[in-house]
């Protein structure tokens, strides 16, 4: 029986570090509320010249390098972005060409937000299974710093930008690699985190521009709830899907929002709060990019080792949500 493996991982922060105490100059903001509420210390910001698919790039070479795979063996590339480069063509498009992946691959970008990298890996689990592609490179990348609105405290202190990437193959080996994935959304809650203006309900004009529209805008206790809501729904789900208990569970990546969502999941979980990776503190909400840049510290820090069992776990604007688990 074969099984799709994480084959490479990698990740790209810009250089450029934006502290609490930097922000506390910008906005009525101090670092204790900062801390206390979210867990955020700093984040990373691109550098005004840099666009969402450099910072992919740059993750997706890091990737490639660990699996020992050339860009133009890659046939399937999937980016998660919330943060495009541009409206048209995709941002997979660019990173397609910036890193030489051949013209017969299927390059598309997918909009799931925060739950992004999730979608993409369930994508690329199931057409590599189905022999369609061979080997596919899936990207969370965001300039979250484009589209937040460096006038509102109350979202302005909780996003970096980032990106991360992982290959993806095929291998002739039962039992590794992806064991399952499952993934949800509920539009119900489509207005409580999104950017209302730049698209076709509400095309760019100067009022656009002058009431904040194309900013991120959240109703920040709501998607605490519902985000802590989903993520142990479909923890569980996954866990008793496929048999596994919480003990089996050797680390859980969950998508980086707010340390105190992470500690009531864990809680919930009834899982001690030292199996769930945080680097939060360090690079704040990166949306789509959390997931892979967290997985990736995680590998290099050896946090995961051959054979341990891991579960990522993510929501995002949508409300979208999604886990899978993972064999190393
Ligand atoms: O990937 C998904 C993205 N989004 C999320 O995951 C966000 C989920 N939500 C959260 O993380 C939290 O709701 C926040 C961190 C956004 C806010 O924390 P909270 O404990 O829910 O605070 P709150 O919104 O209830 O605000 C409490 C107070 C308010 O003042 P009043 O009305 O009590 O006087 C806010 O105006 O804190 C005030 N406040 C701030 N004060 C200092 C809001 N933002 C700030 C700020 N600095 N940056």
């Amino acid at each position: 029986m074969a099984s799709v493996i994480i084959a490479g991982v990698g990740s790209y922060t810009p250089e450029r570090v934006l502290t609490n105490h930097d922000l506390s100059k910008m906005v009525d903001t101090t670092d204790e509320w900062i801390v206390s509420r979210s867990g955020i210390r700093e984040r990373h910001i691109a550098a005004e010249n840099e666009a969402c698919s450099d910072l992919a790039v740059k993750a997706a070479q890091a990737a490639l390098a660990d699996a020992q795979v050339q860009a133009s063996e890659i046939d399937l590339l999937i980016i998660a972005t919330a943060s495009p480069d541009m409206p048209l063509p995709s941002t997979a498009c660019i990173v397609q060409h910036k890193l030489g992946i051949p013209a017969h691959a299927t390059c598309f970008d997918i909009a799931a937000a925060c739950s992004g990298f999730l979608y993409a890996l369930e994508i690329a689990y199931g057409q590599l299974l189905t022999n369609r592609y061979k080997r596919a490179l899936i990207i969370g990348a965001e300039k979250l710093s484009s589209v937040t609105d460096w006038t509102d405290r109350t979202t302005c202190v909780l996003f970096g930008d980032a990106a991360g990437a992982a290959v993806l193959k095929k291998v002739d080996q039962p039992g590794i690699g992806i064991i399952g994935s499952d993934l949800g959304a509920d539009g119900e809650f489509v207005d409580h985190l999104y950017i209302p203006a730049g698209g076709s309900r509400c095309p760019a004009t100067a009022k656009s521009v002058d009431e904040h529209g194309h900013f991120i805008h959240m109703k920040g206790r709501e998607v605490f709830k519902s985000a802590v809501r989903v993520m142990e729904t479909v923890a569980r789900e996954m866990m008793e899907q496929y048999k596994v208990t919480p003990d089996q569970i050797s680390l859980v990546i969950p998508h980086q929002a707010n340390i105190r969502i992470i500690e009531a999941l864990a809680g919930n979980l009834e899982m001690p709060m030292d199996k769930f990776f945080v680097n939060l503190d360090r690079y704040g909400n990166t949306s789509s990019a959390t997931i892979p840049l967290a997985l990736d510290e995680a590998r290099r820090s050896g946090r995961i080792k051959p054979g341990d069992l891991t579960l990522m776990v993510a929501f995002g604007a949508g409300l979208t949500y999604g886990a899978a688990l993972v064999r190393w």
